[in-house]
């Protein structure tokens, strides 16, 4: 059995098609069994549809703080019973509560070469300080913002002329290669060693 997959995310999406997409090779061995947003209008929704896989939304404004949004947003995952929780361009801050639930099982890919460039802007904020080499990192999440232990990175140049959005979707297509890879790498049992067999 594949293990299950849900993915956060907010945005366009591009990272979980990557996974949407690797996943159609049948020796990938995960499966994204949900898609969750806080954002009605995510093209993420609409790709995971695309797909047939179950996409819900839990908004902000239906709940009366950020606590109770929180642990609405934990339970729609959980209801999936992931083995891997993937925030794939989720740009909402998740609760030291909703992280516990999740302990040890949730990844995030970050568009920065962190430690550099925490936060919800890192693209441009390696633009403004004029970077020759930034890049993009997946790693564990824990309760600070991109402080976890990175898993892996790759750089990115910065080349001349390049604007925010330019930089990003070069940044984009390494983070989509380094996020399956990744996702195939946690889910792969180490491989036992050959009867007989000695190193
Ligand atoms: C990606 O670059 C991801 O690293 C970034 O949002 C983009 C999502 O792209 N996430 C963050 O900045 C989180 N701090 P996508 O919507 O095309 O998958």
């Amino acid at each position: 059995m594949p293990a299950r997959l849900v993915v956060l995310a907010s945005g366009a999406g591009t990272l979980l098609q990557a996974l949407l997409d690797a996943q159609t090779d049948p020796g990938f061995p995960g499966e994204v069994v949900a898609v969750v947003s806080e954002r009605a209008d995510a093209q993420a929704l609409v790709r995971a549809a695309r797909h047939g896989v179950t996409a819900e939304v839990v908004p902000m404004a239906d709940f009366e703080d950020r606590g109770a949004w929180n642990r609405a947003l934990a339970d729609t995952v959980a209801a999936h019973r992931p083995d891997l929780v993937v925030l794939a361009g989720f740009m909402k801050i998740l609760s030291p509560e909703f992280l516990r639930r999740f302990q040890g099982r949730i990844i995030n890919t970050h568009p920065g070469l962190l430690p550099a460039y925490p936060g919800a802007h890192a693209v441009r904020d390696a633009l403004e300080a004029g970077a020759s080499i930034t890049g993009a990192s997946v790693l564990w999440v824990d309760e600070g913002v991109d402080t976890g232990a990175a898993i892996a990175q790759t750089e990115v140049p910065v080349l001349v002329g390049d604007d925010e959005s330019s930089l990003h979707e070069r940044i984009k297509v390494v983070e989509r290669e380094m996020l399956v890879h990744v996702v195939s790498e946690l889910l792969t049992p180490p491989r036992a060693s050959a009867p007989g067999f000695r190193a």
